[in-house]
């Protein structure tokens, strides 16, 4: 669990020692699965890292339709935002596994970023790759038809969550259908079709909750 907190941004550049010290004015909690750790809008405290699971950050409309931001998993950091631009939390974050998180207040991570220009510069680049991959989001959305945002969303759960076997890459994103929709920004309909239609042509084969990806050439081809 150790190695899992030490993979997160936070802990980069820290050595054992300052790494052991970080860990001290931590708290860990968990989640069963389908449970809320915040609401978007609700007033936050706290940032964390994913030790285990995954959890969904998403975003719901006026009328009541649902975005997913991001799915993060082990050694990915959530819940900062709030904290350098002071408002409201700005998603709600579910888990969708059973899952496990180390929390650190926003007080106690202030203090440690004083004087800790590694620890800072590390959060930073956390920041900007998420805003280059935000950018890419809407590209997508402006530029690409669905099932190119669903051949690169399956890309993307598979560079974090595959595992490579003998007859392919199995990706258990633990997502249901309707929340893979959510992720790509389209209806249940269209990405069923689009998942149908790489199934078919031997590129993807689909299994509940998990993807196994047989043809990773193909289907990054059509991502771009
Ligand atoms: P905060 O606003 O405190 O609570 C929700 C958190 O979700 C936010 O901090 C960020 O840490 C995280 N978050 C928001 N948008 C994204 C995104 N596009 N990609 C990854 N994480 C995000």
């Amino acid at each position: 669990m150790d190695d899992v907190l030490r993979q997160a941004p936070l802990f980069n550049a820290l050595d054992d020692e300052a790494a052991a010290a970080l860990r001290a004015s931590m708290t860990e909690s968990r989640l069963r699965r389908g449970e809320v750790l915040f609401r978007e809008g609700d007033s936050g405290d706290k940032a964390y890292v994913v030790l285990e699971g995954k959890v969904k950050l998403g975003r719901t409309s006026a009328d009541g339709r649902e975005n997913l931001l991001a799915i993060l998993g082990p050694g990915q950091m959530f819940g900062e935002l709030s904290l350098f631009d002071p408002g409201p939390r700005s998603a709600t974050v579910t888990a969708v596994t059973d899952a496990a998180f180390s929390s650190l207040s926003h007080e106690d991570l202030t203090r440690w970023l004083d004087g800790r220009p590694a620890v800072a510069r590390g959060l930073l680049t956390q920041l900007a790759g998420r805003l280059r991959k935000a950018n890419d989001v809407v590209a997508d959305l402006v530029f690409s038809d669905v099932p190119g945002r669903v051949a690169k969303a399956l890309i993307d759960l598979a560079e974090r969550f595959g595992r490579t076997a003998d007859d392919g890459t199995h990706v258990h994103h633990d997502l249901t259908q309707e929340e893979l929709a959510q992720l790509v920004g389209a209806s249940r309909e269209t990405v069923n079709k689009a998942l149908a239609d790489f199934a078919s042509r031997g590129w993807i084969r689909l299994e509940p909750r998990s993807v196994v990806i047989m043809d990773l050439e193909r289907l990054g081809r059509r991502a771009r």
